[in-house]
């Protein structure tokens, strides 16, 4: 169950959301939890999480170790801060800053050098949906960035399938649709990397999950977690979707 906090809260901020947040999900233990922060909120969000069950992660890393590469943060950088995961190609890099196929490569490399779990997304925008070409769109996102890495890169990282007409719009894909495309993606898996293969890897939906919708979304055979922006802000409901 990963929070993807985009760009909101300060370093204060974040300090009292993870006093609030920690109690509330001290006794959890059947799955991984992991909050994403802007990069100036992870030194105190991993000092207030220490020793404790959530970990770290970053929502975004550039794919060198270090360089001439002006407002740019590294694999390295987030390794060293205490991070354990990192956001690849979220929709929104994708739409305002251009993130191609090759650029997802890239960066799940930079991380896997770092010791930091991927997560990887993908999904499809409306127009593309309502089109008929969800899996034309989804193929040519994992063929293009997911499929060149080799069986033993690809073992490490998570995907996240966010349908971009559901992401901060209140609009849930419905359970049935989200498991549709995620044994889509599974399918996509077993094809390039084999059955084993196919049933480790985790597959989390996001997308307006919310303490309401998650449990029924978590029912679906192929959904493993989430990935979970605006309702991941509030201590409360983010536990409460932890504690489905
Ligand atoms: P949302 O965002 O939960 O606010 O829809 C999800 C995401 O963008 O990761």
């Amino acid at each position: 169950m990963a929070g993807n906090w985009k760009m909101y809260k300060t370093p204060a901020e974040t300090r009292a959301f993870f006093d609030a947040f920690e109690p509330l999900v001290a006794g959890v233990s059947n799955c991984d939890i992991a909050i994403c922060p802007s990069f100036v909120n992870l030194e105190a969000a991993v000092g207030s999480t220490e020793g404790s069950n959530i970990a770290i992660g970053g929502q975004n890393l550039y794919p060198a170790k270090e360089g001439a590469f002006t407002g740019e943060i590294s694999g390295l950088m987030l390794n060293a801060l205490g991070c354990k995961y990192v956001i690849v190609a979220h929709s929104e890099r994708r739409e305002y800053f251009h993130e191609a196929e090759a650029d997802v490569v890239k960066k799940v490399r930079a991380a896997l050098e770092y010791c930091l779990t991927p997560i990887v997304c993908i999904g499809e925008k409306l127009e593309e949906r309502e089109s008929g070409n969800t899996e034309v769109v989804l193929g040519a996102q994992f063929d293009g960035g997911l499929a060149p890495l080799t069986p033993e890169e690809f073992s490490k990282i998570v995907i996240a399938y966010e349908p971009v007409w559901a992401i901060g719009t209140g609009r849930t894909a419905t359970p049935q649709i989200a498991q549709e495309t995620h044994a889509f993606i599974r399918s996509k898996i077993k094809a390039a990397f084999g059955a084993d293969a196919a049933a480790a890897t985790r597959i989390l939906y996001g997308g307006s999950v919310k303490p309401d919708n998650v449990a029924k979304l978590m029912s679906e055979e192929d959904i493993d977690g989430a990935l979970v922006g605006g309702a991941s802000l509030d201590p409360k409901s983010f536990a409460a979707v932890v504690k489905f």
